[in-house]
């Protein structure tokens, strides 16, 4: 089993490249792979079966429970191989558990931590680091967590994280960019914790340090997130004392201590959805493997207006483009079971070669457009008016140098690139590596022309 030794990465906001805190890690900067753009040549139908992986958006946070035992997590179907995973280990073993994965195996063992501190050179890298706040303290009674700062999809504050934990007692202070957080005696106090807004992150740190609080807390309000279910249910499978999953009010017995577990991730939604994408713009008929349909309800029923038919056999997903042109669709984003804000640029790709016009708006994140002047750049009509944009379809892409500037953003270039006459070159595919696994080796192989250059 592999160690964290591997280079690290940082994501989209942070771009200096020596930054050395001189904390215990090593913590170089990555020696960036040569390979940092993908070519495409567009025009191949897509034929074949693609292997989805675990989901990013659970298994950053199944790590972060792990914190909560001091016995040893066997996680299956980890998409072990994502920037995010190595950042989220890096932080893992910085806090002194003992990480080690192979393949999709992922074991941790958190029963030697040496410090409470997420440093900001480690939380810069992968906002998802904030999650280790509620275990820390849950379990320890403190923790000093970097604030993660802003995003390129938006300033993402984290307040409703620090909120709900003051109202289960804890002192919080923000010093030099860190979140001081300090338990009362007796630890973390069960509470009734009403959400403004439904936050997924906030959920799942909440959700998780109430689990080892005195007494009951009850998050009213609630994100409704598959991958919060899944966390959930593993937590449970953990000792936990939990009911409400997958509702907007969530009802959390706390316990004395929680026990180590085996717990195989959820298929990656997002993922899928992105591949039903890539077949529904390049035709042909795609299998992907160990998928499920259920979790991307909203996305399927746009899909099948704009002419893509999905169906599900066994664990598997068979996707095939019934009509010549796609029509254009109307989408908006809104919290689980609505439209996901992590598939808006992918559907937004499938607008510009679209019957019509469709009209995208994005309510989650107040900066995630930064896909359309490069859509543009290949020769998409796209007008942003406010959070929404206004996507006219071309009867044809042309290959084009884009820049990739967020993760989702970023496989949306890839998309068009499928379908444009001509090469497209995307530029800084790191953003790419953070959210999705090999997807040069799976588009390949179902006959995309496509290369890391
Ligand atoms: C998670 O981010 C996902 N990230 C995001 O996926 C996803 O877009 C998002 O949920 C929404 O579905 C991970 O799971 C690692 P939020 P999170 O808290 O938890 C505001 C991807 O592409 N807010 O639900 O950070 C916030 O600014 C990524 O894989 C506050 O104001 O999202 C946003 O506008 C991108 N205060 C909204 O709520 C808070 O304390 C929803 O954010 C917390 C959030």
């Amino acid at each position: 089993m592999q160690t964290e030794a591997e280079n690290t990465w940082d994501n989209e906001e942070s771009r200096s490249p020596n930054s050395n805190s001189g904390n215990t890690l090593e913590n170089t900067e990555p020696q960036a792979s040569s390979l940092t753009k993908i070519k495409i040549i567009g025009g191949n139908p897509l034929y074949g079966t693609i292997p989805i992986s675990g989901a990013k958006n659970c298994a950053l946070k199944l790590m972060c429970a792990t914190l909560l035992t001091g016995e040893d997590m066997y996680f299956e179907n980890s998409p072990n191989s994502l920037r995010d995973m190595r950042s989220q280990r890096e932080l893992l073993e910085y806090l002194g558990c003992k990480v080690e994965h192979e393949g999709s195996a992922l074991t941790i063992n958190a029963g030697d931590i040496q410090t409470y501190t997420a440093p900001y050179d480690i939380v810069r890298k992968m906002r998802g680091s904030i999650l280790v706040l509620g275990p820390l303290l849950s379990r320890f009674g403190e923790a000093k967590v970097s604030l993660p700062g802003g995003c390129a999809i938006g300033t993402r504050p984290v307040d409703m994280h620090i909120n709900g934990l003051e109202e289960m007692g804890a002192t919080v202070i923000l010093d030099e960019g860190y979140i001081n957080a300090k338990a009362p005696a007796g630890g973390l106090q069960g509470a009734k914790i009403l959400f403004p807004k439904v936050s997924v992150g906030a959920t799942e740190n909440l959700l998780m340090a109430a689990t080892l609080a005195n007494g009951t807390t009850v998050l009213a309000n609630a994100a409704k997130e598959p991958e919060i279910v899944d966390l959930g249910e593993c937590l449970i499978k953990m000792g936990a004392k939990i009911s409400g999953l997958g509702t907007d009010t969530i009802r959390i017995e706390g316990v004395k201590s929680l026990n180590g577990t085996h717990h195989s991730v959820i298929p990656d939604r997002i993922e899928t959805g992105t591949y039903i994408i890539a077949a529904g713009m390049a035709g042909g008929t795609i299998q992907l493997q160990n998928a499920r349909i259920d979790t991307l309800s909203a996305v399927l029923g746009h899909l099948s207006q704009a002419g893509i038919e999905v169906t599900q056999s066994g664990n598997d997903i068979v996707v095939s483009r019934e009509i010549e042109r796609l029509n254009g669709v109307d989408i908006m984003t809104e919290p689980y079971p609505g439209f996901p804000t992590d598939m808006q640029a992918q559907f937004m790709a499938l607008l510009t070669r679209a019957e019509g016009a469709g009209m995208v708006t994005e309510t989650i994140f107040e900066n995630r457009f930064m896909h359309v002047p490069e859509l543009n750049r290949m020769g998409a009509d796209i007008t942003v008016q406010g959070n929404s944009a206004i996507v006219r379809g071309v009867e044809q892409l042309k290959g084009a140098e884009v820049m990739a500037t967020d993760l989702r953003a970023s496989v949306a270039l890839v998309l068009a690139g499928l379908v444009a006459e001509g090469e497209t070159t995307v530029n800084r595919i790191y953003h790419l590596e953070r959210g999705y696994e090999d997807i040069v080796g799976k588009l390949g192989g179902v006959g995309a022309n496509i290369y890391k250059a």
